[in-house]
């Protein structure tokens, strides 16, 4: 199986689960989709509803695994590269003099890491209620782990300093983009309602929200959910936080501090919206949720989104239908799809049979462009991924 994901880093993405919401303890808008996310809608169709909770709570529990795997599998990896060194002969050692001091470093971040990972599945009781099994772990697959480095990576990119410039090329852009066809001033705050699915660690959401849009994420990982659930409701300072999301990677290092180049999270407090702001994020799969919705959104905005489909057909008619009519559809992103490879539906259709799909769906295009992004770069790495994005701006007929 290979699920493609965004992450330069990593070549999977991200599946699954939701929490967030209002300031002070973002409410999770609760769907009843929300224990029965995996496995997707055709197969959870055919389970009974108590075969398709219980195989949803084995899938929470698995994700809970990974994430306390976390430690013993990177624990590994500096064991084999501890193993390179000892078979080295004498005369080679002496060539790396700081080798094994550099292990000792590398012990450090992902003990660190472990520490945050420890506060993320600790500290909520939602989840820990979910969670009996959470005394013994074993070891998940590859897949998981990567998604765990992957969450940890997309960390930097929504909430540290570090991603500020990436940030702002993807999510200033669509923000920009929402002034300019929803002006706002003292009169219409918190009247516009704004639908960010795929929301992954909440970044996005939560900075609309703070221009004085209702805004809504919607993300189903349970992976990004446990984690954004942390960011938002949990993190009560800026910079309390010291993550090291490169520390398991060996290659394109130009110094080898830049593998133990720790961040800091978050660069702003997600308590800081107004009393006022509306903002919340539901849980679950975005076409089961928002499929039945009619007219109830002024904006829907995607950002690495559409290639998360396994029919992106059905993702954009869903956006048309919860639309309200004469709402605006803002996207951006490449079209890497996540299913390509994997044993699932997968229609990946390139960019101009999309467009064909949104003008037959009745769509006028206002805006289209291509914008090169970068996601979750490595910004000191000697390989950096640029991607050459499409963004548009298109309004459902009035
Ligand atoms: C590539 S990430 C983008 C995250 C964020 N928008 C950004 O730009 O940083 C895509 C997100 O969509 C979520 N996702 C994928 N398919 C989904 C679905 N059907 N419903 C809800 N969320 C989904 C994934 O879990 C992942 O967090």
């Amino acid at each position: 199986m290979h699920q493609h994901s965004h992450d330069e880093n990593s070549h999977h993405g991200h599946d699954e689960k939701s929490h967030y919401g209002h300031h002070h303890n973002v409410s999770v808008v609760q769907n009843e989709q929300y224990n029965t996310l995996k496995p997707r809608k055709q197969k959870r169709q055919e389970m009974s509803e108590t075969a398709s909770r219980e195989e949803d709570e084995k899938h929470f529990n698995n994700i809970i695994n990974a994430y306390l795997y976390y430690q013993r599998w990177s624990m590994n990896k500096v064991s084999k590269a501890e193993k390179q060194y000892n078979i080295l002969e004498d005369d080679h050692k002496k060539l790396v003099p700081n080798y094994l001091s550099n292990l000792e470093k590398w012990k450090q971040a992902i003990t660190d890491n472990y520490n945050f990972i420890d506060l993320l599945i600790g500290t909520d009781l939602l989840f820990h209620e979910n969670n009996d099994s959470a005394t013994a772990i074993n070891p998940a697959s590859e897949f998981d782990m990567e998604k765990v480095g992957s969450t940890i990576r997309q960390l930097m990119r929504e909430w540290s300093p570090e991603g500020a410039k990436e940030r702002e090329a993807s999510f200033g852009l669509i923000l920009n983009e929402l002034a300019r066809v929803l002006p706002l001033n003292e009169t219409n705050q918190y009247t516009y309602r704004v639908l960010c699915p795929g929301s992954g660690l909440g970044r996005l959401p939560f900075e609309i929200c703070k221009q004085g849009y209702c805004c809504q994420g919607n993300e189903w990982s349970y992976f990004m959910l446990i984690t954004g659930n942390y960011m938002l409701n949990k993190v009560r300072t800026i910079a309390q936080h010291t993550i090291y999301p490169y520390c398991n990677q060996t290659s394109n290092l130009f110094k080898k501090e830049d593998q133990f180049r720790g961040v800091t999270i978050p660069d702003v407090l997600p308590s800081s919206l107004p009393l006022n702001a509306d903002f919340s994020c539901s849980a679950g799969d975005f076409v089961e949720i928002y499929g039945p919705q009619t007219e109830e959104w002024d904006v829907i905005v995607t950002c690495f989104f559409l290639d998360c489909a396994n029919n992106i057909i059905e993702f954009a008619e869903t956006i048309k239908n919860a639309l309200k009519p004469g709402g605006r559809w803002i996207n951006l992103g490449p079209l890497l799809y996540h299913f390509a490879d994997m044993d699932e539906q997968s229609l990946e259709l390139s960019y101009d049979e999309i467009k064909h799909v949104v003008l037959s769906l009745g769509f006028t295009f206002e805006i289209e462009k291509q914008v090169t992004t970068t996601y979750t770069n490595n910004q000191t790495s000697m390989m950096n991924t640029q991607y050459n994005c499409v963004f548009f701006s298109a309004t459902k007929p009035k």
